[in-house]
């Protein structure tokens, strides 16, 4: 199973620094872990067993572009992995279905794997409109490019409604919409977020789906977190 953490815009440098020496501590053997970290951090990452990812990219190359940081940047950090299209980005600061699409092509281009999320909102749930949502936006994020290119993505499920409220969908809701993910793409490997803790893990991991987890508040409790890993290798 992948679990990647997301511990989007927390930590202070201190805080970051004894998190990094705890995760240190974490048990696991079939787990994959990845760490996102708030991208000032990524170059104090200095784990062996768990792999560097970003939480975000620029849509353009090197060069002019203030603020941004570009994959081939991201590259020379040893990052492996990095986060498109997660909805707080997609909400907070307006990025677009074809920014995401430009961002999975850079990322491709520098050989770090794209961590694509959908997801729907409350609304769009409520009114039957998930898989068209999900469909839509897999859809435009994936233009222009080839079956192996495509083949390299995983896709993160994560219902917005269910980020960071405690509430998470039905197996059968979830498996729909990875049943979706997997036609699109037949080879990836296909996550699931969303308030995924130590105690949903159990009726999380009945979805023969799922292959692994996005983590963001669970991300930042080690203790929680071992539990969860302990339930998902046990
Ligand atoms: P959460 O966040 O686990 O805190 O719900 C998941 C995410 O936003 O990636």
């Amino acid at each position: 199973m992948i679990i990647a953490l997301n511990n989007k815009c927390n930590l202070l440098m201190p805080e970051f620094e004894s998190y990094q020496k705890e995760l240190t501590s974490l048990n696991f053997k079939s787990s994959k872990l990845i760490l996102c970290p708030t991208s000032s951090y990524l170059p104090l990452y200095n784990l062996d067993n768990i792999d560097l990812g970003s939480q975000n990219v620029s849509k353009d190359e090197m060069g002019a572009h203030t603020g941004e940081i570009a994959a081939s940047q991201l590259a020379s950090l040893n990052v492996r992995y990095c986060i498109v299209g997660h909805s707080e980005r997609r909400q907070e600061l307006s990025e677009s279905a074809k920014d995401i699409n430009l961002k999975i092509k850079n990322l491709l281009a520098k050989n770090i794997v794209p961590i694509l999320c959908v997801g729907e909102t409350k609304e769009q749930r409520e009114t039957n409109n998930t898989e068209q949502v999900i469909a839509e936006q897999v859809k435009i994020a994936v233009t222009d490019l080839t079956e192996e290119e495509k083949s390299k993505i995983i896709v993160a499920y994560e219902p917005i409604w269910s980020i960071g409220t405690g509430l998470i969908p039905t197996i059968a809701e979830i498996d729909n919409v990875l049943l979706l993910i997997k036609e699109i793409f037949p080879q990836s490997k296909t996550l699931y977020g969303g308030s995924a803790n130590d105690e949903n893990i159990e009726y999380l991991k009945t979805s023969k789906l799922i292959d692994g987890y996005l983590l963001g508040g669970l991300s930042l409790k080690i203790k929680k977190l071992q539990r969860f890993i302990d339930k998902i290798e046990n």
